[in-house]
């Protein structure tokens, strides 16, 4: 089908993130030659979960992909508790890994804040830690959640300087919402946090130049909520029933046809936000392998 009423720009997510892997292999490449081993990721999941079997084994395939080890764990879904920190407590001990992710979410049985809480904080590349939710609060040098970071990377490929801009962040998860704030105040823009309980969400999201979405409602923001030439992150990835009968289809949080008629540029679902998780994963794992190795990075490499 020829879409002929589409305006706004599309944000090619897949395209950056490609290349984003590409400088990754060559960062690591040359880790390796000088630290004599390849930069780790340990990748740990507890129990069945489908969609997260398929991150597990995306993350693994593009970390071995770009010149890196990558140690996966495997735990049955009744494992207790007291292992999983035991196992992580090995990670964290073990000189080959230099980043550790346990995947979420894990099963009811356990506490993901103590989970995360025993996790190294030098090797937490999810940056969900607490120190690194303190570091990225602060200004400090640390690590950083990958799904917001990739949207930053976005938007200032896409707008050069975002200093002086309105952001409006739609969710305020641990995960998307609260880092990308923090992230949008870092770059100096003007930030509001929306969210369930917002009084009139069109009226708040009509006054950003930037929306980054994250709620995980399908196609909850609409075209006319946007102010004219607004640059549009959707952050949501929802599986909804397809117009054919037993199929279905991956949509965001954004009504895409009717906000890229007003929107200036926009993520598209998929093929937007989604492929720049796991490569901002690897540019962190690269990133941790120099820290604990004391080799210094050179600034904007990655
Ligand atoms: N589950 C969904 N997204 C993520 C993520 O970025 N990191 C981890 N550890 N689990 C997730």
């Amino acid at each position: 089908m020829v879409d002929t009423m589409t305006k706004a720009d599309i944000i090619d997510g897949k395209a950056f993130a490609q290349d984003l892997r590409a400088r990754v292999a060559e960062v690591a490449a040359d880790f390796e030659a000088m630290a004599g081993r390849k930069a780790g990721l340990a990748v740990v999941l507890v129990g069945e979960d489908p969609a997260s079997q398929v991150y597990v084994r995306n993350k693994g395939k593009q970390t071995v992909a770009c010149g890196m080890e990558s140690f996966e764990h495997k735990l049955p879904a009744d494992t207790n508790e007291a292992d999983l920190l035991a196992l992580v407590e090995r990670l964290n001990a073990d000189p080959a890994v230099d980043g550790i992710l346990v995947q979420l979410p894990l099963p009811s049985h356990m506490n993901e804040q103590k989970v995360i809480a025993t996790i190294d904080p030098d090797k937490d590349v999810d940056g969900f830690h607490v120190v690194n939710v303190g570091r990225l609060a602060t200004g400090l040098p640390g690590f950083v959640p990958c799904t917001p970071l990739g949207c930053v990377m976005l938007l200032k490929d896409k707008l050069g300087s975002l200093s002086g801009l309105d952001a409006v962040v739609i969710g305020r998860s641990n995960i998307v919402g609260k880092p990308m704030a923090q992230l949008l105040i870092a770059e100096s823009c003007t930030v509001t946090v929306a969210h369930s309980r917002t009084k009139d969400l069109p009226a708040v999201v009509r006054r950003a130049d930037i929306v980054v979405a994250a709620v995980g409602r399908p196609e909850m923001v609409k075209g006319d909520w946007l102010k004219p030439g607004a640059t549009v992150i959707d952050v949501g990835i929802n599986r909804v029933p397809a117009a054919e009968e037993g199929k279905t289809k991956l949509v965001g949080d954004v009504d895409f046809a009717s906000a890229a008629e007003v929107a200036g540029a926009i993520t598209p679902v998929p093929g937007g936000v989604g492929p720049m998780t796991i490569a901002v994963l690897l540019r962190n794992t690269v990133v941790a392998a120099h820290r604990n190795a004391g080799i210094a990075l050179e600034e904007g490499a990655l």
